[in-house]
């Protein structure tokens, strides 16, 4: 299914970590519903121009802004661009992320740092510099993942991250609903991203993932894209603080 049923025209987007794996597919799938889209990177400028040209080729204004989620000061002057080229903002989508994949006794302050401040921390500032450009109120949606409320190998730190943000999501969201402002999540299963290449067991992860799925397959960034846009979308008026969970299935098995 496109998303070409859901109509989004005019309004602009953000969408964090937008150079690659879901965050594209999120970033394509906006402007495929009618949306300009500025998309954030840290790294991959190349990348992140690909991503440019699919919301282009979807009808989509592209504002590439490279800034890394966890400074303040970068921050600022990315919501400065999107006013200046934008004039405001409807939808923000943070899905950038990175962390360290180690067992928790070989986590160093620094890992744990790092991991909280862009995966955790990083949304109470964009809530904060994002909401003032939405005059009109608007969305937040973070990307979160499983390992929020379960215990994976090898993923404390980024799992512990992901708690912490669900439970940001739920503050915002009780705070600025009354403005018009609905704050979601969604989660998703295993997908195979290049996040996966810091796993030591992936190939592992993969085929338990897909063996044990009732859906028979594993969750893909389009996946993750579609419930983005649902929870942008008129259909989700009355969804408030919730973070709904794509993974085909697998977190329900027994
Ligand atoms: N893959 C999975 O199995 C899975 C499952 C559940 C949830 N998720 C969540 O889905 C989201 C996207 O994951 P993914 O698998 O698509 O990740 P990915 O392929 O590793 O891409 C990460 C993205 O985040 C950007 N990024 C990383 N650190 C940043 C920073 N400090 N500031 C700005 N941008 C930064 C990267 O930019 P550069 O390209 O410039 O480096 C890239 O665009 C994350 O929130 C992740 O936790 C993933």
């Amino acid at each position: 299914m496109s998303g070409i049923d859901i109509d989004l025209k005019g309004k602009r987007a953000l969408v964090t970590g937008g150079s690659r794996g879901i965050g594209r597919a999120i970033a394509v799938r906006l402007a495929e519903a009618g949306c300009d889209v500025a998309i954030n990177y840290l790294r991959n400028r190349g990348q992140a121009e690909e991503t440019a040209a699919g919301v282009e080729a979807a009808g989509g204004k592209a504002l590439l802004h490279k800034c890394n989620v966890a400074s303040g000061e970068d921050l600022g002057a990315m919501f400065e661009a999107i006013h200046e080229s934008f004039g405001g903002l409807d939808i923000l989508v943070s899905n950038a992320a990175s962390g360290v994949i180690k067992p928790a006794m070989e986590l160093t302050p620094r890992h744990w740092q790092w991991t909280m401040d862009i995966n955790a921390a990083a949304l109470l500032p964009l809530a904060q510099r994002g909401v003032p450009l939405m005059s009109d109120g608007g969305h937040i949606i973070a990307v979160s993942s499983l390992g929020a409320r379960r215990a994976i190998p090898n993923y404390a730190a980024v799992g512990a991250s992901k708690a912490a943000l669900e439970s940001l999501v739920r503050h915002l969201a009780i705070e600025l609903a009354p403005k018009g402002v609905l704050v979601n999540a969604v989660s998703a299963g295993v997908v195979d991203t290049d996040a996966l290449k810091h796993f030591p067991n992936r190939d592992q992860l993969l085929g338990e993932s897909a063996r044990r799925t009732p859906r028979g397959r594993l969750t893909e960034p389009a996946d993750v894209a579609d419930a983005v846009l649902f929870l942008v979308s008129p259909l989700a008026n009355m969804m408030v603080g919730q973070t709904i969970i794509v993974d085909g299935g697998y977190s329900i098995m027994g």
